[in-house]
């Protein structure tokens, strides 16, 4: 079954063709960073016109590269929700009109299943370092990583490929720009969000952090660069004390600010935007480091607490863009994570979603009527 998924929620353009969930045919993606590197951020107005620009030609070339023709293509699948009201209009109401003029059923994902299912996807990237072997091999730091690994396995379906696929149930950490959370998955298409933030997601506080050390738009990668030339110890950073498997990052955020303030020596009256003019190069490098060292542990603190509550976990998933940082992947050894070209927004992980919807029994949407919602949980 050749799925054409369609994502636009945010600031990328992106259509994919993936064929039965798994196998990519074709993966088009236009990232608007550019632009919003000048302003430090998204705008919406600004990316939902580029939405408009971009979105038939991405699709031709997505259907171009899968050498498809409209006759080839089972379902066409489209971000629905959560996300920018402009960008959420400018996919599904493509996705609507491309399912009425070429008459196909059309499916509306959820961005945070999206990101879950990217790791069913195969992961061509990192063929060389197999999972299977991944995941037989103890980790020798974290607490996460081993325990996981004694509770791996996997059913025959599962081998069916050349990759290993995650075991229900399973835990998977969402970790993005708008989100922070632990889902349950019992089984495909079963969502029970377990954890939550209590304010800002930790890509959020990735991107706020960069800001206050001048490193530039997008946060994440910015700081795990400078993190590599930086002292992980140099600075002390508290981690929040929030119940059970909920988060908080913008206590982390504030503390890095203050603690960027006592380190130039000005009040903590003293502008934020102003004091990447004090640090020196090491500093901000050794704050990165100090930083993404926190916020990783933050993030697999709570995790090893959720395979504490439920001993019955067979796999752990890690999804959305933070689930590309390198250092969050050296930590969860033993955790599946998507290929790192497909931790950020794409369509091949709106299709993979799709797919395993369609397999759960859901129905395709009346392209007529659908409907966008900019905030929704995962679990409605
Ligand atoms: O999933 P995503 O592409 O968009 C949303 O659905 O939000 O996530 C974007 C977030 C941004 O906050 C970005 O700074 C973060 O993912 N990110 C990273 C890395 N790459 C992207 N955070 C940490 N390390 C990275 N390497
Ligand atoms: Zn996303």
């Amino acid at each position: 079954m050749k799925i054409l998924g369609i994502e636009t929620s945010c600031d990328e353009t992106a259509a994919a063709v993936v064929e039965d969930g798994r196998r990519i045919l074709s993966n088009v993606v236009v990232s608007q960073i550019d632009i919003f590197a000048e302003y430090g951020g998204v705008i919406p107005e600004v990316a939902a016109r580029s939405h408009l620009e971009a979105i038939l030609p991405v699709i031709d070339k997505a259907m171009a590269d899968a050498e498809c023709s409209w006759d080839d293509i089972d379902a066409i699948a489209v971000t629905h929700a959560p996300g920018l009201l402009g960008s959420l209009l400018i996919g599904t109401l493509t996705a609507r009109t491309l399912a009425v003029l070429h008459d196909k059923p059309l499916y509306a994902v959820h961005h945070l299943k999206s990101h879950v299912y990217a790791n069913w996807l195969d992961d061509m990237e990192s063929k060389n370092t197999p999972l299977r072997n991944a995941l037989s091999r103890p980790s020798s730091r974290g607490s996460v990583a081993p325990c996981l690994a004694r509770r791996q396995t996997c059913s025959s379906e599962e081998y069916s490929s050349d990759f290993i696929r995650p075991s229900f149930p399973l835990l998977a950490l969402v970790v993005s720009g708008g989100h922070t959370q632990i889902l349950y998955m019992r089984a495909h298409n079963q969502f029970e969000i377990i954890g939550t933030t209590h304010d800002d997601a930790v890509g959020e506080c990735f991107d706020k952090v960069a800001k206050i050390l001048g490193l530039p738009y997008p946060g994440g990668p910015s700081i795990a660069k400078a993190a590599r030339s930086g002292d992980a110890d140099r600075y002390k950073l508290p981690h929040p004390k929030v119940e059970g498997l909920d988060f908080s990052f913008s206590g982390l955020k504030t503390a890095v600010l203050r603690t960027v303030q006592k380190e130039v020596g000005v009040p903590i009256s003293y502008p934020s935007h102003k004091l990447k003019e004090l640090l020196t190069q090491q500093q901000v490098c050794d704050f990165a480091a100090s930083f993404q060292k926190t916020a990783v542990e933050i993030l697999c603190e709570k995790l090893e607490e959720a395979l504490d509550r439920y001993p019955e976990i067979q796999s752990v998933v890690v999804a959305g863009g933070v689930s590309a940082n390198k250092e969050l992947r050296e930590v969860l050894k033993e955790a599946f994570f998507p290929a790192p070209s497909l931790s950020g927004d794409n369509g091949a992980m709106v299709a993979a979603a799709a797919y395993y919807e369609i397999q759960s029994g859901v129905k395709p949407t009346d392209p007529y009527s659908l409907n966008i919602y900019p905030r929704v949980s995962v679990e409605k």
